[in-house]
């Protein structure tokens, strides 16, 4: 055993983020770890790797009570941890993140020559799509996640805990992470695995622990247990997990792209989901649209009339919104409370006079977090200070209020549980059913087959391939890895 939990207490200034927290990691085990959104898990987490004090309960490390009053503390044991939001220096590279903080490992005037080669090295044996050299602030989130994941690796010797490594990662790069985790579980490392990609646990899972409104509700080896009766700890009830979507006669053209690589067109009440790996331009192809990245050549057309947004905010004064897949360094300010990132993109509609009223502003902030239930104290809480999947819900309600007739959304349940994602979906559908025209990224195949009327396939840059509701994964996969 190198690590037990028992009844641990933490408390954010009125928020009982948890108030049970137990949990037993052994040597050579992954324990996965599941909840809904704001369960606890994160903070349970960053308290065993000593970025949080906990209230109250017992923290034993090999059979020692502990108390980490800093992550160089659990650090010195052998923990470390792969965080779910980046905590990476963005102007610095590749290399010296790996390394940052790390200095007393290697002497404090570490070669940067040395260190270049020796991140190449781990980036290599891990497959992963990265130069050592590269700044971290031209990463998208899924390159930030691997270069979290190799921080982590280097100097890894007993315990490591990933915080949804996965859930910005396409599937060549979760497999990666799956044999690294696989490898270090043969190496006798622990591991500590959050995911809400509830597939995932039939890959790697051993044990199980499911938190619930900050309790340990669940507790058990992952082969005696179901997934029906995981998803049922995990939200206190029973939950369709296949949601299905009803098919909608499509109204009128909305949105008419025509640049190069990209050429088709959403009508109202239209769900079309864009697919590729990694890399194969389906950001891009956002930005495009939102005015980030203007296309020089070509046309948009949004309603017959001829348009060229050259920034998002013309894009939005256009009638685009952009869902942005990298939450916190486009979507949110961090800094502010929920109420006011919710009205953030529609001031005009809270504003009498030159004045933003506040009531008003907390009255539509309240009604989007009832409907979207996002869990927080309050709408004055920062939304910095919510739990991933929260920090999702914001951005997303923000959209929704300025209601736009065309909304873009890049992967919008990276991060949501499985109660959520059901919730996100009757979103999106009722939003089409309002006869707006929406586009989908997601690298969640059976998501897309969910929910889009038809789904458009990326690859290199390129469309390459359109294809019909009724497709599936291994026809959109073909498209998406090889082309016809
Ligand atoms: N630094 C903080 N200050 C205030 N509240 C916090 C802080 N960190 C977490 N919380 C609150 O504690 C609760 C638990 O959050 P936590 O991040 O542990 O959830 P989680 O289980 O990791 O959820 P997710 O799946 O969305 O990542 C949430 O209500 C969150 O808003
Ligand atoms: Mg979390």
């Amino acid at each position: 055993m190198l690590l037990e939990l028992e009844g641990i207490r933490k408390n954010f200034g009125g928020v009982q983020a948890l108030k049970r927290g137990d949990l037993r990691a052994a040597a050579g085990e992954v324990h996965a770890l599941i909840g809904e959104n704001g369960a606890g898990k994160s903070t349970m987490m960053k308290i065993i790797a000593g970025m949080y004090q906990r209230d109250g309960g017992d923290v034993r490390w090999k059979g020692q009570s502990v108390h980490f009053q800093k992550p160089g503390d659990a650090h010195a044991v052998g923990i470390s941890m792969v965080h779910q939001e980046s905590l990476l220096a963005p102007h610095l590279t590749v290399a010296e993140n790996i390394y940052l903080g790390r200095e007393t490992l290697h002497g404090p005037l570490l070669h940067k020559a040395a260190m270049q080669s020796s991140a190449s090295r781990l980036i290599e044996e891990n497959n992963f799509p990265l130069q050592a050299h590269w700044k971290v602030r031209d990463l998208s989130p899924a390159q930030r996640q691997l270069v979290e994941i190799c921080r982590a690796l280097h100097g890894a010797s007993s315990l490591i805990i990933f915080d949804e490594p996965t859930a910005s990662l396409s599937e060549s790069e979760t497999v990666e992470v799956f044999r690294i985790v696989r490898e270090l579980r043969q190496k006798g490392i622990g591991i500590l695995y959050i995911t809400h990609r509830l597939v995932e646990l039939a890959e790697i899972a051993d044990k199980v622990t499911v938190l619930r409104d900050g309790d340990t509700v669940y507790h058990g080896n992952y082969k005696d247990t179901s997934m029906d009766e995981i998803v049922h700890q995990m939200v206190g009830r029973k939950v369709e997990r296949i949601y299905e979507r009803e098919k909608l006669t499509p109204g009128k053209e909305v949105l008419k792209v025509d640049i190069p690589g990209a050429a088709f067109s959403i009508h109202e009440g239209e769900i079309v989901g864009v697919a590729g790996l990694m890399g194969a331009g389906r950001t891009e192809l956002c930005q495009t649209l939102f005015g980030v990245t203007p296309s020089d050549e070509g046309e948009i057309r949004i309603e017959g009339r001829k348009v060229h947004p050259k920034s998002p905010r013309e894009a939005v004064d256009a009638g685009i919104a952009l869902i942005t897949e990298d939450r916190q360094q486009t979507g949110l300010a961090l800094e502010l409370p929920i109420r006011m990132n919710i009205t953030m993109a529609n001031l005009g509609a809270v504003t009498k006079a030159g004045i933003v009223r506040q009531a008003e502003e907390k009255t539509v902030s309240e009604r989007f977090r009832d409907k979207l239930q996002i869990r927080a104290a309050s709408v004055e809480q920062n939304a910095g200070r919510l739990s991933g999947g929260n920090q999702q819900k914001v951005v997303i309600a923000k959209w929704l209020y300025r209601d736009t007739k065309i909304v873009l959304f890049d992967e919008p349940t990276r991060g949501i549980d499985v109660g959520a994602k059901a919730e996100v979906f009757a979103l999106m559908d009722e939003m089409a059913r309002e006869g707006k025209a929406i586009l989908m990224v997601s690298s969640e195949l059976p998501e897309l087959l969910q929910v889009a009327d038809r789904i458009l396939v990326m690859r290199g840059g390129k469309i390459t391939a359109e294809l019909p509701r009724e497709t599936t994964q291994e026809e959109i996969m073909h498209h998406a890895a090889v082309g016809n």
